[in-house]
């Protein structure tokens, strides 16, 4: 009898390991979880909690975590002497809550800055803003917050170095200091650059060259935001690849940090992401305002799947893939670059109704038989 006991235990606790794992929800975090992590951004709303249905979907599915807006310097950090943490503190204790990667966006971007940030001229008030600003958001979220976009959308089209605010009184050495100031702040927090149209050679040649120049002065760099804010016939697979293989060999991490596909016309052919860019509405540039044809539904399916296939071939070199948003209802592309048009962006549809090219992401996983 009493070595029954033992194996008797031994044999439950087996078939309770296997039943709970065959139980475990389909979801994307559940699917992926060897590979990266599955990453959304969180409005405002959904930080709060404020819709239960959406805040169900978004603890099933997603394992990481970014604030759409609420961690930008014209909110976070409003005026010279005053932050606003309230809505951070409830964005960290909900990554926490539910066990979630939590990513800081962003510290030192151009757009979105506080006004009073865009007024200043003087270098010395820019390096004593920028050691401020970094140092006191970083250290307050200190081994809480896992990872943070130090430095957001520097870099032009062709290569060569935004003249933003920072660059204009600064000069290039902003971008090694602000690296600088973050690691000093949490030694173990891992620091990005994030850029759009950064997986395009030119701009991945300047980005490359930037990221040698952090190291070169010193600056910790643990790892490259692809934003991925694509097209269904652009970048190519190609030039995704190359991306993804040049910045690793640089040694940093890879991760594609707002990841959506738009379906609609963009003016003039834009690429990119540059939030400032806005242009009229019309009925030719709103094809879709009612539904998706099922022929664009599938090649948004065809598009998702063939570059989650890319991203789990170079899975040891990947960190994370976040979504622009939880559902197509709230995503950025409905309003921008032109106002009131509906897009069809992401994985779950207005409803919260998972989409076709949903299922061709799972099925990468979990192969049909
Ligand atoms: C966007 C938000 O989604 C919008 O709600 C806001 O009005 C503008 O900014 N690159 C970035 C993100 O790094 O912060 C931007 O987010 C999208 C482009």
């Amino acid at each position: 009898m009493k070595f029954i006991k033992p194996y008797l235990l031994a044999i439950t606790s087996l078939l309770f390991v296997n039943c709970t794992s065959k139980k475990e929800v389909t979801s994307l975090k559940n699917a992926y979880k060897n590979d990266f992590y599955i990453g959304t951004a969180l409005s405002a709303d959904q930080i709060e909690e404020k819709d239960a249905k959406v805040d169900s979907l978004i603890r099933k599915e997603f394992n990481a975590i970014t604030a759409e807006n609420i961690m930008k310097s014209m909110f976070v950090h409003p005026q010279k002497d005053k932050y606003d943490f309230a809505l951070t503190e409830k964005f960290v204790a909900y990554g926490e809550k539910n066990k979630m990667f939590i990513h800081g966006h962003t510290l030192i971007w151009h757009s979105q800055l506080a006004p009073w940030m865009q007024k200043i001229k003087d270098s010395t008030e820019m390096k004593a803003f920028m050691k401020d600003h970094i140092t006191t958001i970083v250290s307050k979220y200190k081994g809480r917050i896992d990872s943070w976009d130090v430095v957001n959308e520097a870099l032009n089209e062709d290569g060569t170095l935004r003249k933003s605010v920072f660059l204009n009184t600064l000069g290039e050495s902003y971008l090694i200091d602000a690296f600088k100031l973050a690691a000093a702040a949490d030694p173990k927090v891992d620091l990005y650059y994030n850029d759009y149209n950064n997986e395009e050679p030119a701009k991945r040649a300047g980005n490359i060259n930037l990221i040698k120049k952090i190291k070169a002065g010193g600056g910790k760099i643990d790892g490259v935001g692809i934003q991925a804010h694509w097209r269904l016939e652009s970048p190519s697979l190609e030039e995704i690849e190359k991306s993804i293989l040049e910045y690793s060999a640089l040694g940093v991490k890879v991760a594609f940090t707002e990841l959506d596909i738009t379906v609609l016309p963009n003016p003039w052919d834009l690429k990119g992401a540059d939030v400032n860019q806005n242009f009229e509405g019309s009925a030719k540039m709103n094809p879709y305002p009612k539904a998706l044809p099922d022929s664009i539904q599938n090649k948004l399916a065809d598009r998702y799947a063939s570059i989650f296939k890319l991203f789990l071939k170079h899975k040891d070199k990947i960190s994370r893939v976040t979504f622009w948003g939880v559902y197509d209802g709230q995503s950025w592309l409905n309003g921008w670059p032109i106002k009131g048009r509906t897009n069809y962006p992401l994985l779950f549809d207005t409803q919260l109704i998972s989409k076709k090219a949903y299922n061709s992401v799972l099925e990468l996983k979990q192969p049909k038989k």
